[in-house]
């Protein structure tokens, strides 16, 4: 192949990844290479701007480590989180609806007991949490491992704090003979993501803000069942209708209950949700 020009390229490239080993790969290669070079051409794409992609991708690279995700960030933002997730999550009416992972969860959180604080001095108002796992025809699921993390008051994850070696708002439990699961934690808060980076510099260059509503993030695996990867959300969090990474669905939206002071009791709120898992291989198709 010689002589190739704008006009041949895309065809050229094709031609030889047709021969991979992976017939899925060549398939994932071949639409990647196709949508790619037609971006090029619709936006006619300077080489200046080309340079520009390679240093973002670039400084993504350099940030990116077991720490900060900054890949998964712009995944989110570009709303290709959301988009993966719900081509893949479609579930019958009824149960939970997944939404998107994010960046910030960290294998191996420590397992605790039913009613801990999991907290660990995390900033932040009390706050209670519990409900129960059940399958979409009513059971209770005794046995799913649950994993929870959120932010503090300060909008940030543990991971994100200086040092960042402290395991603060995250756990892992099992729900009970009863399906039900209840832990304290903290208030969960609206937080901007990490935007000191060349995905906050492209929110920026866009006019948009980082923010996302507050929530609680929730994985949840039980056998027999689809894994549930989802986040219940504040209602009423002023960012609910412009989350940064597009994550807000409304059967997600919980309250949370303010419980003054008392003789025997701090400030705190409290939520109650339930989970609804699919068995596996019921999902429905889009
Ligand atoms: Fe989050």
């Amino acid at each position: 192949m010689i002589d190739i020009d704008q006009h041949t390229i895309t065809q050229a490239v094709l031609a030889a990844q047709r021969k991979s080993p992976s017939p899925r790969l060549a398939q994932v290669m071949a639409g990647l290479v196709r949508h790619l070079h037609a971006f090029a051409r619709e936006v006619e794409l300077t080489e200046e701007e080309w340079f520009e992609g390679i240093r973002f991708l670039t400084r993504a690279g350099q940030l990116t480590d077991d720490k900060r995700q900054e890949f998964i960030l712009l995944s989110d933002v570009l709303g290709l989180s959301t988009l993966v997730t719900a081509q893949n999550n479609a579930k019958p009416p009824g149960c939970t609806e997944a939404t998107v992972f994010g960046p910030f969860f960290v294998d191996g959180a420590p397992r605790v007991e039913a009613g801990a604080d999991i907290a660990n001095g995390a900033k932040g108002m009390p706050c209670d949490v519990s409900g129960q796992v059940r399958g979409i025809d009513g059971s209770r699921i005794a046995g799913a491992v649950i994993d929870v993390w959120q932010s503090d008051e300060d909008g940030l994850y543990d991971l994100q704090h200086a040092g960042g070696s402290k395991i603060q708002a995250r756990a892992q439990l099992v729900s009970d003979a009863d399906g039900r699961y209840r832990f304290r934690s903290i208030l969960a808060s609206c937080y901007a993501i990490p935007h000191d980076g060349p995905v906050g510099d492209l929110l920026r260059g866009l006019g948009r803000h980082p923010w996302r509503p507050a929530h609680l993030h929730f994985k949840i695996e039980a056998r027999g069942y689809e894994r549930l990867i989802t986040h219940v959300f504040r209602d009423e969090d002023p960012y609910l209708e412009s989350d940064a990474v597009f994550g807000v669905r409304s059967s997600l939206l919980a309250k949370w209950v303010k419980h003054p002071a008392t003789a025997t009791e701090v400030e705190h709120h409290s939520l109650a949700f339930d989970f609804v898992l699919n068995p596996v291989g019921a999902s429905a198709k889009p």
